[in-house]
């Protein structure tokens, strides 16, 4: 297995299945910290550069809420607006990130154009994490995603995911690859306009994934052990910023999870992730049944991003 110090963590296709177990042993190791809310000092002498060009609520605050927990320090911005990357000068990436590397010892980005990340990563002598990049990728939720189901099922091998959602989303790009390390099956129910594209499909048979599609939830919710997933109303992950509009429209009952078509048709220990936010697609009265595993999920993505830190900052191998 690869070392994981000084390593970026940019795309979930050149993970290998050892390295997933790897990820999460370490994740559990410090999950403890987490889960008594103790800060320690394994990274007492590292600093976290945060650069996000896009909004967020959860990466952001997770990979800086890692960081304290483990004793780091913390510096960055989420508004790109405010530097020089975002006013007038549009600074480039190369230029922007020869400057952050100084700033601190690993640098987590988000970014409103695919590939960004690998970008900075040319040019970057301390490791960078992509936080997400338009509609590329998203790997520390992808890992966030797969800790909490091993810790909630057992087991990742033998599983049917059913990815409900735009399969434009990079979140659903980094699950599929990610599932092709596992013995498991997906089945994927999106809009026609959101489905998998035929280059991404070509990947996917590239590397043996076994997946269907269907056109609606209903029709093969019976059959997943992890339901997964991610709002169709929702904005351009290829712009920086978008204004919520009046009307942003309803999510049609073919992609909606409720607490009634759970009741009638879901595995009795089906269990539901969501990286949120969400819209109207998992109302929020299924948050109190026991499918719902979105806030351990969320609990889960602060120990992730400990155990990446402390992987590519060398302080644990
Ligand atoms: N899950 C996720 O990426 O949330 P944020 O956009 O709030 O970071």
């Amino acid at each position: 297995m690869r070392s994981f110090s000084g390593r970026d963590i940019l795309s979930l296709k050149d993970f290998e299945r050892s390295e997933f177990f790897h990820v999460f042993d370490v994740a559990a190791e410090l999950e403890p910290i987490a889960r008594e809310r103790r800060n320690t000092d394994l990274l007492a002498d590292k600093t976290l550069v945060t650069a996000f060009y896009q909004p967020s609520t959860r990466t952001r605050l997770a990979h800086e809420a890692a960081m304290h927990r483990l004793g780091g320090h913390v510096t960055g911005f989420s508004d790109a607006k405010m530097t020089r990357a975002g006013d007038w000068y549009q600074e480039s990436i190369k230029d922007t990130v020869h400057m952050l590397e100084y700033y601190g010892d690993v640098i987590v980005m988000r970014h409103f154009q695919q590939g960004a990340p690998a970008e900075a990563a040319k040019w970057s002598s301390v490791p960078i994490i992509n936080a997400g990049d338009g509609w590329g990728e998203h790997p520390t939720q992808v890992l966030t995603d797969l800790y909490t189901v091993l810790n909630e099922v057992g087991t990742i091998d033998g599983l049917t995911f059913l990815c409900i959602g735009d399969m434009r989303m990079r979140t659903m790009h980094s699950i599929s690859y990610a599932l092709t390390q596992f013995d498991a099956e997906v089945i994927y129910v999106a809009p026609p306009d959101m489905s998998l594209t035929p280059e991404f499909k070509k990947e996917l048979d590239q590397c043996n994934l076994r997946y269907t599609e269907a056109g609606h939830v209903a029709d093969v919710i019976d059959k997943a052990d992890v339901i997964y997933m991610e709002p169709v109303v929702q904005p351009d992950y290829t712009k920086a910023r978008q204004e919520a509009s009046a009307d942003k429209g309803l999510t049609p009952d073919n992609y909606k999870v409720t607490r009634q078509l759970l009741a009638q048709k879901a595995k009795s220990d089906a269990i539901i992730l969501h990286s949120l936010p969400r819209m109207d697609e998992l109302p929020s009265d299924v948050d109190s049944t026991r499918h719902a595993r979105y806030w351990e999920e969320a609990f889960n993505g602060v120990v992730m991003r400990m155990a990446l830190l402390a992987l590519v900052l060398g302080a644990m191998e």
